[in-house]
């Protein structure tokens, strides 16, 4: 059989091509990741504390509490970045009251949003078209999409940026602690019930597995407190939700006020100290921070005197004593 002749385009010279082409994209790809690389370790630098907000379990508050914590920061006069990895359900700008901002693009670099007290935001939810359409992210893209996220924001000089993430301790936390150097730390989030406090277990092993330090748990949704006036010294009993009496009796000044336990309470504290981990404080249950999620304005912004306000206060008080300290919590996992 003759020879065929050999043209520009036998399947020899195509795969050649394609094999240059091929090359020629995974440079540039790499090219590309140095450059980031370059840029998120430079964008380090300003940044001098790095938290995550955790949790096992979803729906226990890590969005309200990443964004309150965010906030208590600011309006200690920090200043704060506030990132919103949660991919398929970013939330934040909606309680932040941002949403349908335009990130502002400049040379290759996202300008974050500026919320409420000048917090620097950051969101997949900026970027999405369609609030209402789902976004589904295969698992390689999705943590490209992290990455790129991470590395391209412009986020300036920062005291503290706050990280949150969606339920549980799958990629996104993983990919985050793998691309972002120099992590402070992980606040926990749970709610007092059994199911959710065995779920912090959970978060706490993870960050041991990702060699980043506990900062602590926050017990969330944790008692109703419920007050009022009285005449002096009045006693009285109130029908308390589990259906047990409480004895209230009014100060002499005929003020009282009583703790109700909605799911009960001090299981945070309790696993926290069992889990040998910082307890870093309890924030009530507050109706107004379900009507500020979903109105855009959050409850320490709409009453920064209130009792959740100054139930934050006190738990960023906690974190920023333990980031001073450069604390390293050996966890005990039982
Ligand atoms: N302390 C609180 N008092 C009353 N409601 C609260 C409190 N904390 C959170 N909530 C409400 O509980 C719901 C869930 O809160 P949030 O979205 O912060 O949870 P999440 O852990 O981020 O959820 P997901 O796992 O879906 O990301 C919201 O409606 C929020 O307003
Ligand atoms: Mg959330």
């Amino acid at each position: 059989m003759a020879d065929s002749p050999v043209s520009h385009h036998s399947p020899e010279s195509n795969e050649q091509e394609d094999a240059n082409s091929n090359q020629r994209a995974q440079m540039e790809q790499a090219y590309q990741q140095m450059q980031r690389k370059m840029r998120m370790s430079k964008m380090s630098e300003g940044i001098r504390h790095k938290i995550m907000v955790l949790s096992g379990k979803g729906g226990v508050g890590k969005t309200t509490v990443a964004t309150g914590i965010a906030l208590s920061l600011a309006r200690m006069g920090k200043k704060v970045g506030l990132m919103d990895i949660d991919i398929t359900g970013p939330n934040v700008p909606k309680m932040l009251g941002i949403e349908g901002t335009e990130l502002h693009i400049e040379d290759g670099q996202i300008f974050p949003a500026i919320g409420p007290h000048g917090i620097k935001v950051i969101s997949m939810a900026f970027l999405i078209e369609d609030p209402d359409k789902p976004v589904i992210w295969r698992g390689p893209i999705k943590l490209g999409a992290i990455q790129q996220f991470i590395g391209d924001v412009a986020w300036g000089e920062l005291d503290t940026l706050v990280i949150d993430f969606p339920p549980g301790t799958g990629d996104e936390p993983l990919t985050v602690s793998q691309t972002l150097p120099n992590l402070d730390g992980v606040v926990i989030v749970t709610t007092p019930q059994e199911v959710a406090l065995l779920d912090s277990r959970k978060s706490i092993n993870f960050a041991k597995t990702i060699s980043v330090p506990v900062l602590g748990v926050v017990e969330n949704m944790s008692g109703y407190n419920l007050s009022g006036n009285a005449e002096a010294g009045a006693k009285f009993s109130l029908m308390g939700p589990t259906g047990v009496p409480i004895e209230v009796t009014a100060s002499q000044d005929g003020k009282w006020s009583v703790n109700l336990d909605l799911f009960k309470s001090g299981g945070g504290e309790e696993s926290a100290v069992e889990l040998e981990v910082p307890f870093l404080g309890r924030l009530p249950f507050d109706p107004g921070v379900v009507r500020g999620g979903d109105d855009g304005v959050h409850r320490i912004v709409a009453q920064p005197d209130g009792e959740t306000a100054i139930a934050f206060s006190k738990v960023v008080e906690e974190i920023l004593s333990s980031l001073e300290k450069g604390d390293i919590h050996q966890v005990k996992i039982t």
